[in-house]
Parts: C-alpha cells; sequence; structure tokens
C-alpha cells in the first residue's frame, strides 16, 4: 500500500550550513527538500555585519547543484559591538532577516557572543522599532546551573525580563528542548519557537543509555522524556506559535567521536520522512504543512512557497544514506533508531 501527502514546500527556519568543504557537502543535502532556510551566523569568524552575511550568502549560493532553487534567509551575529545602523541596512537590505543572540560560551563557536544585556539594548531597540526577530539560544552559561536546567532558567532569568523590558520585539525562541519552552512560546504573538526534529525523537536515555552516542548529543542537550512529549506536542498542535528549525548542525565524525566531541546532529538529510513518521504516529499527519511550510513564513512575514514537496509512505523501510562526505571528511547522518516508512519522492 502506498501513501502519498503533498505539501507546500517547506522552510528550514534554523540551519547551519558551515563554510568551505563543509558548505559544499551540506548544501545540496538542504536544497533537496527545502525552498528556504534561515542561515545560522556562527562560523568563525562570525557572520556579525551586513558586509559579511551579503558574501556568505553568494558562497551559499554558489555552492548549491546547477538548477537548484533555494534562497538563504541570512542572519547576523550578535556582539556586544553590533552597530545598530548596520542592523537597519541589513534589514532594509532584504537580506537578514533576523539577528541571533548566543550567550557567550553557549554552544559552538558562541564565544564572540553576548556577556552583558545591557551593552546589546540599543541595538535590540532598534530591532523593535524596525520589527527585525531576535532569535535566541536560550540557555544561561553560568556554571551553577545545571545543564538539563539552562533552558528554563533563561527564559525566566533573561528572556522574560527581556520581553517585558521591551514588549515590541519579536522574539524566536531557537530548538526549544523543555515543557517550560513550549509552555512560554505558546503565547504567540511576538513570540514563536522553533522546535528541531532529533528533539522530538530523542531524551536523554537515548544519548546516555547503553553507551554515551556522540551523534545524539546536540546543544541544547535533550531532556527528560516528559518534556519530548511536550514538544510533541506543541509540533503536532498547529499553534502558530511553532515551526520547524531543523537546527541541522554538520561536524566531521573525527569531531564527534571525540574525548570532547562537537554538539550537533546532522538532520538535513532525512528530516521530512521523520517528521512524517513522527506526525503520523501522534495521528497528526494534517497539522505536518503547518509546522513545516507555513507558521514560520507566516512570522518572519514572508509568501508562502508555490512550490510542493510530496512524501510518500511504502511498506518497506526506507533506506537513508548512513553517511554524507565531505572533503573535510564523513558527516553520520542522523539516526532515528527506528524504521522509517516515508521517503521524498524524487
Ligand atoms: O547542537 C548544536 N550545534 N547546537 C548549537 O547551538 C550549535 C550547533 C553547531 O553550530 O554545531
Ligand atoms: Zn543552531
Amino acid at each position: 500500500m502506498t501513501q502519498s501527502l503533498t505539501l507546500t514546500r517547506p522552510d528550514d527556519m534554523h540551519l547551519h550550513l558551515r563554510d568551505g568543504a563543509m558548505l559544499s557537502a551540506v548544501a545540496p543535502e538542504s536544497a533537496r527538500d527545502f525552498a528556504r532556510a534561515l542561515i545560522m551566523p556562527n562560523l568563525v569568524p562570525p557572520v556579525a555585519t551586513l558586509a559579511q552575511a551579503q558574501a556568505y550568502r553568494d558562497r551559499i549560493l554558489a555552492a548549491l547543484p546547477h538548477g537548484a532553487r533555494f534562497e538563504p534567509l541570512m542572519t547576523l551575529y550578535l556582539t556586544e559591538t553590533t552597530d545598530p545602523a548596520d542592523v537597519a541596512r541589513a534589514a532594509a537590505s532584504g537580506v537578514v532577516k533576523a539577528v541571533k543572540l548566543y550567550p557567550a560560551g553557549a554552544t559552538t563557536n558562541s564565544h564572540g557572543g553576548v556577556r552583558d544585556l545591557d551593552k546589546i539594548m540599543p541595538v535590540l531597540e532598534k530591532m523593535a522599532e524596525i520589527g527585525l526577530p531576535l532569535c535566541t539560544h536560550g540557555e544561561v552559561t553560568t556554571p551553577e546551573v545545571d545543564i538539563f536546567d539552562r533552558e528554563a532558567v533563561f527564559i525566566d532569568t533573561v528572556l522574560d525580563p527581556l520581553r517585558r523590558r521591551l514588549p515590541e520585539l519579536r522574539v524566536v525562541m531557537e530548538h526549544i528542548t523543555t515543557q517550560e519552552g513550549a509552555d512560554y512560546a505558546a503565547q504567540g504573538g511576538n513570540l514563536a519557537a522553533t522546535i528541531t526534529t532529533h528533539h522530538l525523537i530523542l531524551n536523554r536515555n537515548h544519548l546516555l543509555v547503553g553507551g554515551i552516542k556522540p551523534h545524539y548529543y546536540c546543544l541544547p542537550v535533550a531532556k527528560r522524556e516528559k518534556h519530548r512529549l511536550a514538544l510533541r506536542r506543541a509540533a503536532t498542535s498547529g499553534n502558530r506559535a511553532y515551526f520547524l528549525g531543523t537546527d541541522s548542525a554538520p561536524h566531521v565524525d573525527a569531531l564527534k567521536e571525540h574525548a570532547c566531541g562537537c554538539a550537533g546532529c546532522f538532520t538535513a538529510t532525512n528530516t521530512m520522512p521523520l517528521l512524517a513518521h513522527v506526525f503520523e504516529e501522534d495521528g497528526a499527519l494534517e497539522k505536518l504543512e503547518a509546522f513545516t511550510s507555513q507558521n514560520g513564513a507566516a512570522f518572519y512575514g514572508l509568501p508562502q512557497n508555490a512550490a510542493k514537496i510530496t512524501l510518500v509512505k511504502s511498506d518497506h523501510p526506507t533506506v537513508f544514506a548512513p553517511k554524507i562526505q565531505s572533503a573535510a571528511g564523513p558527516v553520520t547522518v542522523f539516526d532515528p533508531g527506528f524504521a522509517v516508512y516515508w521517503q521524498v519522492q524524487a
């Protein structure tokens, strides 16, 4: 029996494409299924100015397969020296769709991020004025705070006070991992949250029980099962406040399978089949399009994509390539740990 599902072509509202050899390897993986993606700016050095974003966008377009139709939506990396005027020009150019806040030390290449929120208030005020969204990596980095509590503490001590101080600021809580995150984002309006594919599938047992699984290590780290279930309810609810941001974050295997392994799950290759599986399992296939193709575009004020994507379900498990190759080394494709019968129709 074959089942098929045709959706508006999806957008990935949180994606790491890297640069150089890795960019060349991973850009085609996203372009195959997605129409647009919000590109994270945590390169070395970070993409912090309009000029850097324009140059990075050109490198992304050059890395796409011939004839690919894929639009990179650029972000700026917020630093304590970001110039509000440059941010305003970036927004007006149409190239830059958001600014990304990394608390210093929170994750990969975040050392140039923000330590003192007061220092970035002029930029945030400008963003509130012009309606440019702030995307937050929502974790505090204070060493006293347990890594599993970092998101909930960020909401209480950073995000909520910031939103009270600047109620007009549009905010996206990136890659939420907790019930607290899902509950806080539910209010919607000028607040939204992205949810990754892997956080709908993994809890912390998957990461740690029976041996440490480096390819399941990401940040924010996967939490207890009750949190995964809260994310599933949020994603499958159809609520406009939630949309897909895969946070697909490639690292070569040598750096994942390492004494100090990098954070990131590489899901660009198989995200859409995995999401079809997840939504079907929760009896919510009819909500998949809202999550992948409508809610994110609506929040960012973008038109919905005219192109479509068709997913088909067969009786045989889909075989995904276990790795993709890059000139920097192999990258492991996220393995959900269960059979998936959906695939994207070529
Ligand atoms: O798992 C993650 N990987 N989380 C992040 O916040 C950053 C990302 C990366 O860039 O590798
Ligand atoms: Zn990310």
